[in-house]
This record gives structure tokens, C-alpha cells and sequence, in this order.
């Protein structure tokens, strides 16, 4: 019995060494490299109409994270970032050949915004990856990345590199990975049918349901409308000061969610910023101004088809 006891005490020991040998392995080297196999990418010519869609797109998307108060593309600290995480800057992607997006070709453009990794083989946890933007919007993204919009006028402003935690790095090496490159072509959501716009806009580009499903541990990124609790909200995420503030509830339900808005203040909310009742909405959710009239409407559409889900956290109450 003595002996089985020692035995397992043995056991048990070199499980936990080892353990603790895995985690100081992991937390001091850096995250994994990834070989880069950019498929080619078809040359195009770009007119304005791509240029200003482009720039459209971005401020939608990317500007949030990637607008310094400089006015330009310089990157800057994100303090969104939870500190479990650790500390991240997004990056300068103004023209500069050398420490902004003139260091990229296209292909590697639409490599890293599909996959997460960066022309130089390192993966971006921080970034999200636009796996089901269309190859229009990706497009014209590059076409105003390439385009001579005075935000955009190189600048050799360099961010710190991000400090990973050892949570993110432990997630980089299990969970959190990048996502393959498309192999069919991704087409634009039909113009006549505000259900299927609404949706490409909450799930595929402005990634509305990222934010407002409960959780980020458990979105299904291949098909969001899985995600548990979908639109829900009720994720705890973080403010300008790094404070926490929740996401809310934009189901139809009548009493946790919105259910009782109309189409008109939706609108407005969305556009401006303004909501029927409490304050002005505060960040993270930042009024989305260049969306039309047609693409809000739509995204009103869309919210009155998904399944109402009661559910307190993400009631407005809860956000003082
Ligand atoms: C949630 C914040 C966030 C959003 C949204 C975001 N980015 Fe980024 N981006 C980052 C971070 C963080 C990095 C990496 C910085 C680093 O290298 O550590 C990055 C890196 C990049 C790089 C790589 C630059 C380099 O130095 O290798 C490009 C290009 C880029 N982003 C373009 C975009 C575009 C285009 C969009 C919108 C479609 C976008 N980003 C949306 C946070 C974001
Ligand atoms: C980066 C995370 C994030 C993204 C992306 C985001 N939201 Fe929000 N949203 C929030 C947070 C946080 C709040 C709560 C703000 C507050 O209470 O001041 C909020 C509030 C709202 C509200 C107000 C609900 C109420 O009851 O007052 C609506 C409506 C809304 N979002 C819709 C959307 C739509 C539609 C999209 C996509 C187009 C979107 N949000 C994208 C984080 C986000």
C-alpha cells in the first residue's frame, strides 16, 4: 500500500514538473512562427468608386482600432484589450515602405486580413480574421490601403510590439490559431434582399455578434447564427479606462432586449449613437456613421428575424 502511495506520489510529481517545465516553456519563448504561402492575387486596376467604398469599409471595421488621434493610420494602444491578455498595439499601416503597409504586396494584404498572419510569418491574436468578407470588400479595402487618402500619407511612427500574457500565449498554441485561406470565391450578399444583407453586416463585416453574443470563448466563427445565446448579450468587455461595461441584448425580446424599438430608432442608435432610453451608447459600440440608411434598415431586418432570447445580463439596467 506504502509503496502503491509512493508510487503515485512519484507519478503525480513528474506530472506536475512537467506541467510547470510546458508553462515556463511557453510563457518565455515567443509565439509560434507560421509558414507563409501567399496564393497569388489577381491583379486590378482601382477606380474612385473602390477607392471610396474602400475607405467606407475601413472606417466601419478597421478604423476603430487603427486611427491614432493624430488623425492617421499610425496604430495605437488598444485598451479594450483585457489585461489577462496582456498589452497590444495595433499596427502603423499608413504607405511607409518600411514600418507601415508598403511593406505588404496585395496578396500578403489579403493573406493576413483572411488568415491573422503577417507577411513576416507571425500570427495576430489581436486582430480579428475576415473570414467571410467578400472578395469585393476585401478589395476595395486594398485598393484604399493603396490609394494616396491623406490618413494614409506614410508615417514611421513604430508601436511596441505586443506583450502577450501567458493566457495568450497558451490559447496561441492551443485554441486560438489562424484561420485557412478561402479556396472558393466569397460573393457579395444579394442587393435585393435586406434579410441576407443585415445579416452578412451583423456576422461577416461588422462582426456585431462577436460583441453581443454572451461570450467570446464560445462564438462560432463558421456559422455565428450557432453561437449560444446569439446576439444576447451580456459579454463583459472593456471601456476606454480598461473598465468593465457589458454588451446588451439586440434580440427581439420584448423585455431584455429590443424588442420594443422601431425601426426609426434603431436607425438613429446605429448611425448616431442616440437610443430611445439611457445615456448615449459608450464605447466600445461607437456609432457606426457611414453605414446607409439601406444597410441599417437592413440590419433592422435582419433582428427581427433571429429568435428573441430572454436574458437578464444583457439587459440595459445592467450598464449603469
Ligand atoms: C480589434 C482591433 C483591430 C481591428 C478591428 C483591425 N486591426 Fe489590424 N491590427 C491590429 C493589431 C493589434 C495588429 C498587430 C500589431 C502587431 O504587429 O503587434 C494589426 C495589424 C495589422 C496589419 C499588419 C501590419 C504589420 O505591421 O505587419 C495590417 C495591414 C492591418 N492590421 C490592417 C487592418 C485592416 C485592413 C483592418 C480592417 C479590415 C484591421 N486591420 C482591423 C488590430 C486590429
Ligand atoms: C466592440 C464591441 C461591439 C460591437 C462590434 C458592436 N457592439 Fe453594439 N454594443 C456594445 C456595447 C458594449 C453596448 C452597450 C453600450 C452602452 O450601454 O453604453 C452596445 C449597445 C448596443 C445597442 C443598444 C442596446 C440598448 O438596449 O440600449 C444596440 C442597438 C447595438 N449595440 C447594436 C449593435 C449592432 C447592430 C452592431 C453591429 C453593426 C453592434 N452593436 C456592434 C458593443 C458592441
Amino acid at each position: 500500500m506504502k509503496k502503491a502511495l509512493k508510487i503515485a506520489g512519484y507519478v503525480l510529481g513528474s506530472i506536475v514538473l512537467l506541467l510547470a517545465i510546458g508553462a515556463a516553456y511557453i510563457n518565455s519563448s515567443p509565439l509560434p512562427k507560421y509558414e507563409v504561402v501567399v496564393p497569388d492575387y489577381p491583379a486590378f486596376k482601382a477606380d474612385s468608386t473602390m477607392i471610396a467604398e474602400g475607405r467606407r469599409t475601413f472606417s466601419l471595421v478597421c478604423n476603430n482600432c487603427h486611427m491614432a488621434q493624430s488623425g492617421k493610420l499610425e496604430g495605437k494602444y488598444l485598451p479594450e484589450i483585457p489585461a489577462m491578455f496582456g498589452k497590444a498595439w495595433s499596427a502603423n499601416i499608413t504607405s511607409h515602405a518600411k514600418y507601415g503597409s508598403g511593406r505588404y504586396t496585395n496578396a500578403e494584404l489579403a493573406y493576413l486580413l483572411r488568415t491573422g498572419i503577417q507577411n513576416d510569418g507571425d500570427f495576430v491574436p489581436f486582430m480579428p480574421q475576415f473570414t467571410q468578407l467578400s472578395d469585393t470588400d476585401i478589395q476595395n479595402i486594398i485598393a484604399y490601403l493603396r490609394s494616396d487618402a491623406p490618413e494614409l500619407a506614410p508615417s514611421d511612427v513604430a508601436q511596441p510590439a505586443a506583450q502577450s500574457s501567458f493566457v495568450a500565449k497558451l490559447l496561441c498554441r492551443t485554441v486560438m490559431k489562424p484561420k485557412p485561406y478561402p479556396t472558393q470565391a466569397i460573393p457579395d450578399p444579394p442587393t435585393d434582399n435586406a434579410v441576407a444583407l443585415g445579416k452578412y453586416l451583423v456576422t461577416a463585416k461588422l462582426d456585431c455578434y462577436g460583441c453581443h453574443s454572451p461570450s467570446f470563448m464560445n462564438i462560432n466563427s463558421e456559422f455565428p447564427e450557432k453561437t449560444p445565446g446569439y446576439l444576447s448579450g451580456g459579454n463583459e468587455l472593456l471601456d476606454e479606462e480598461s473598465k468593465p461595461i457589458l454588451s446588451l441584448n439586440i434580440t427581439p425580446d420584448k423585455e431584455t432586449g429590443i424588442g420594443n424599438w422601431t425601426e426609426e430608432q434603431f436607425v438613429k442608435a446605429i448611425k448616431t449613437g442616440i437610443r430611445p432610453q439611457g445615456p448615449a451608447m459608450r464605447f466600445p459600440m461607437t456609432p457606426f456613421t457611414a453605414l446607409t440608411d439601406e444597410e441599417a434598415k437592413a440590419i433592422w431586418a435582419y433582428l427581427q428575424t433571429v429568435p428573441a432570447i430572454k436574458h437578464e445580463e444583457g439587459k440595459l439596467d445592467n450598464n449603469p
